[in-house]
Formats: C-alpha cells, structure tokens, sequence
C-alpha cells in the first residue's frame, strides 16, 4: 500500500482521473454536498454512505467518529472508487488529527481544505470568519488548525461557533421556520456586533440546507450586507473540474446507511430531487 502524504487536501488528487467517488457523512449534508457533485459531474459513479445510526457525529469524541469514519473509509475502497469526499468537517478534522494512522492508496478528501481555500481568495489581512459548525469542529479548533497545517499560516482566523441543535431541524427535513430564526438568532449573536467578521462558512454540511434561514438573519435580522456566506462545497467542485473529463455517459449511484429509516430516505428524495434505493449495512 502506498502511504499517502498528502492525504485530505487537493494536493493528493493529481495525476489520478476520477471515475467514481466515495462520499460519506452522518446523513443529509453530505447528500447536499453530492446533490451539488451530481449536477456538475453526472457522467461519475457514485457510493453515497450515511451514517445515519451514529447521527449525529458532532456530539460524539474524536476518537469515535475516526474510528465510524475508518470504517465507511474501508467498506467504500471496496466498490473500488478512485477518491473519497469526506462530506462531513467533523470528520475530515478528526481523521485529519489521527492522519499518521492511516495508510490508504487512494485520495481522501476532507471538506475543511476548501473552505479555507475559498475564505483566503476572498478575504483581505484582518479580516475574520465565523466558522458555524458543530461542538466537535468547535473543541477542536478545526479551521485554525487546517489553516496551520496545510496552509502554513499560523493565526486564528476562525471564530467557531457551535450550532449544536440545528441538526436536529435539518435531520427531521425541517430547512425554514419560525424557531429555527429564533435559534439562528441565539446562535448568531456574537457575529451581530463583531465588525471583524466578514465571511462565515458553513463549517457542517447540513447547514447550507438551512441557508434560506442563516441569510434571512444575517442580513434582514442583523443588517449585515457586509458579510458573505462560503460554502466549502463550491471551492471542491471548482477545484474537481480540473480532473473530471466531461462525457455523454450517466454514470450511477447507490446508497447505503446504517441504520433503516424512511423519514431518511424522503429527505434524501426531497433534496435529490429523485427516488432513491437505499441498502442497510450493519459495519462490524
Ligand atoms: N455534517 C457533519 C459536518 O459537516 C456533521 C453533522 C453531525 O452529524 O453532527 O460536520
């Protein structure tokens, strides 16, 4: 097996052409995240994996969610996808920690990377980012620390902010409503008055499904126009063209979850905009 160095940046895809990718994440921001894959790049294979039974991965430790995250890693080397998306910053920060432990053959992408990229195109010296994200990202400093190692730039950019409940909204298919405002509102508060921050990236990818509802607060609630919305999954689509050919070819895609629930399967509809089969696998 080949170690690879580079692994969880954009660095490690080069020289390898993508066929099919393996994508991962507790749930439905992954299925956001490849919702967005499938539009640009539908001649790819795709091996979606929900982690719906360990949902949600940000209350959880690091060391469970490297050890949930490995695992999927493994079973999806298995239907032989070229690159796997780590669609999930939670996870991408903990494999990212435990990184002299792994010893894979092919690319694994985590999601963070590209925030980050995206927030230092942007921003000018100074200027700071709030990373909404969940508790686990937040203890671990996720942003700073990927900026540091993979960026070489050792400042504290990011302001985390943890959204623990939102998930609990998005899970359930609840993307807009009155109480969501209220808690977006609580969550946001310290964003209100900071003239620092100029950006805030989606630092979990089930947040972007609830956008509607983070705009209307930053910028009706707040009257924050100065400040722009990043979600990483732009800058890896932007960043994957490079090394996907375009072809007539529709390519397919399959699911599988740990954890039987048809309230899942609906969302994943909704936000597919298709009807989806779906298989249970129990990861031992
Ligand atoms: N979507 C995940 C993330 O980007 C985690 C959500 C969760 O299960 O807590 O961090």
């Amino acid at each position: 097996m080949i170690i690879n160095t580079n692994n969880f940046n954009a660095n490690c895809i080069s020289n390898n052409s993508i066929n099919s990718i393996g994508i991962f994440d507790s749930g439905l921001g992954g299925i956001n995240v490849l919702s967005k894959l499938k539009k640009e790049f539908p001649n790819i294979n795709y091996y979606y994996f929900a982690d719906n039974k360990n949902s949600p991965y940000g209350k959880k430790t690091d060391k469970e969610i490297f050890d949930f995250s490995i695992k999927i890693i493994y079973y999806l080397i298995e239907m032989n996808v070229d690159i796997i998306i780590v669609a999930c910053n939670t996870a991408s920060s903990c494999l990212n920690k435990f990184k002299h432990k792994i010893n894979i053959k092919i690319p694994i992408i985590g999601i963070i990377y590209f925030g980050i990229k995206e927030f230092l195109e942007l921003s000018k010296e100074n200027e700071k980012c709030a990373v909404i994200c969940t508790p686990l990202t937040q203890k671990n400093n996720s942003y700073n620390n990927c900026l540091n190692l993979e960026f070489g730039i050792n400042e504290n950019k990011f302001i985390h902010i943890s959204c623990s409940e939102f998930i609990n909204y998005i899970e359930k298919g609840i993307f807009y409503d009155e109480r969501l405002i209220k808690l977006t509102q609580f969550y946001f508060k310290d964003i209100k008055n900071n003239s620092n921050i100029k950006y805030i990236i989606y630092g979990c990818t089930h947040y972007p499904l609830i956008n509607k509802n983070c705009t209307e607060v930053i910028y009706n609630k707040f009257n924050r126009y100065d400040i722009k919305f990043i979600d990483p999954s732009n800058y890896l689509l932007k960043i994957l063209k490079r090394y996907i050919s375009k072809s007539n070819n529709i390519g397919i895609s399959k699911f599988y979850y740990s954890k039987i629930d048809n309230n899942f399967i609906e969302n994943v509809n909704t936000i597919l905009n298709e009807k989806i089969n779906i298989t249970y696998v129990n990861l031992k």
